[in-house]
């Protein structure tokens, strides 16, 4: 009972910090102020991949131009460079690490290494993967050292699609690997990580929807959709946002609530459908660390580099006159538009959108 009772306590305590914390934050957005770090800073540790799907801008064989690696040397971000990255991150005041990139993270071979430095230095950890290589020893390790949450990308519904859809037959080794992290979670009774299922639909799969929320269900996993960015070259996957997919979502949606599925499926339907464009708030929220230490702007805004962390630090970067005009350019969205072609398709509208109406304790799907 005295150690429930604790536990309540502290839940307390850790829930008005966080209230704090996403209140400073909004402070300064109003203001148009900078006075802390990114909330939320996405690293990069590799682009090694061991899939070829047919939507990505990196290893797509259908994309055009230079965003291809297959040809290009594979490189991982320095392991001494990520663990002063990850230090200088805390110290700027960032909240939480997401581990992505422009590859597969698990390919990297110290990642447990900067997982627990994560731990550590009190910084939540999130990783986006593509759940290939979640073997049982990697999901003891992240349920033991309390990884916050994983977003799996399983963008099909079946063995065949999937095949079609990243070059490879692993569909059962995914949804087997979501399986038995799910049991080794409930077996040691712990909520952590968070498991989350991304999915894109496409001409492809969008068959694959139910089955998607099937195994959502069957896995304990929240369902988000991504709003597909095609490239030159991936126009062709593009699916029709008309009326009937609209009714396909609204209906989808109503299933998940049946099933107890946590979704974004409302979020999602308003970033394809809205003409509304919400304001800019990456330069405060987000930022994004690549393999050779480039700082850019956010996950979609690619080539906008702000400084590289083998020259600055992060703070000098963070606070820079180059991270100000970002700032300034990027909270009108006529002006926005003209300094890349992903801010008219920006990845990140949902998280922008939910700070605009002050859903701050959701906005990156916790
Ligand atoms: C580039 S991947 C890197 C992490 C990992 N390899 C994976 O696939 O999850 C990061 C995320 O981008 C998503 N993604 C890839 N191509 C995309 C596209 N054309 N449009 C929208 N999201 C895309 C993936 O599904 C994944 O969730
Ligand atoms: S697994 Fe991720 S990085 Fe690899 S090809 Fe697919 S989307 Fe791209
Ligand atoms: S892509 Fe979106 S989040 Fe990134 S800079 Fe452009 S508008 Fe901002």
């Amino acid at each position: 009972m005295r150690s429930e009772s604790f536990r309540d306590k502290m839940n307390c305590v850790t829930w008005a910090i966080e209230k704090l914390d996403y209140a400073a934050y909004m402070l300064d957005i109003n203001l148009g102020k900078v006075r802390r770090g990114s909330f939320e800073a996405q690293l990069d540790l590799t682009n090694k991949c061991n899939l070829r799907c047919i939507y990505c801008p990196l290893y797509s064989e259908f994309v055009k131009g230079n965003f291809n690696h297959k040809k290009a040397s594979t490189r991982d971000l320095d392991i001494a460079l990520a663990k002063s990255i990850i230090s200088q991150l805390k110290m700027s005041g960032t909240k939480q690490i997401l581990i992505t990139g422009e590859g597969e993270p698990f390919l990297y071979k110290k990642m447990r290494e900067l997982i627990k430095q994560i731990k550590q230095e009190n910084l939540e950890c999130g990783i986006v993967t593509n759940g290939t290589l979640l073997t049982s020893d990697i999901s003891k390790f992240l349920i033991k050292n309390k990884v916050e949450k994983i977003i799996v990308s399983v963008n099909a519904g079946d063995s065949k699609k999937y095949k079609q859809a990243t070059g490879a037959d692993y569909f059962g080794v995914v949804t087997e690997n979501l399986k038995q992290l799910n049991a080794l979670k409930k077996r040691g009774k712990n909520e952590k990580p968070k498991v989350f299922i991304s999915f894109i639909p496409i001409k492809l799969n969008v068959q694959s929807l139910f089955d998607i929320i099937l195994l959502s269900k069957e896995v304990d996993a929240s369902l988000i959709l991504k709003k597909f960015i095609s490239f030159k070259g991936t126009e062709r996957f593009q699916i029709r946002y008309d009326k009937k997919f609209k009714n396909t979502l609204i209906k989808f949606e109503k299933q998940c609530r049946n099933l107890k599925v946590k979704n974004n499926i409302p979020a999602y339907i308003d970033e394809v459908y809205s003409a509304k464009i919400p304001f800019c708030y990456a330069g405060w929220l987000i930022t994004r660390i690549k393999i050779n230490g480039d700082v850019v702007v956010c996950c979609s805004n690619n080539n906008y580099v702000i400084g590289n962390l083998k020259k600055n630090s992060f703070k000098e970067i963070w606070y820079s006159e180059g991270y100000e005009q970002f700032r300034k350019l990027h909270r009108d969205y006529d002006k926005r538009v003209k300094c890349g072609f992903t801010c008219k398709k920006c990845q990140l509208h949902q998280i922008n959108k939910k700070v605009e109406s002050f859903d701050f304790k959701k906005i990156f799907f916790k």
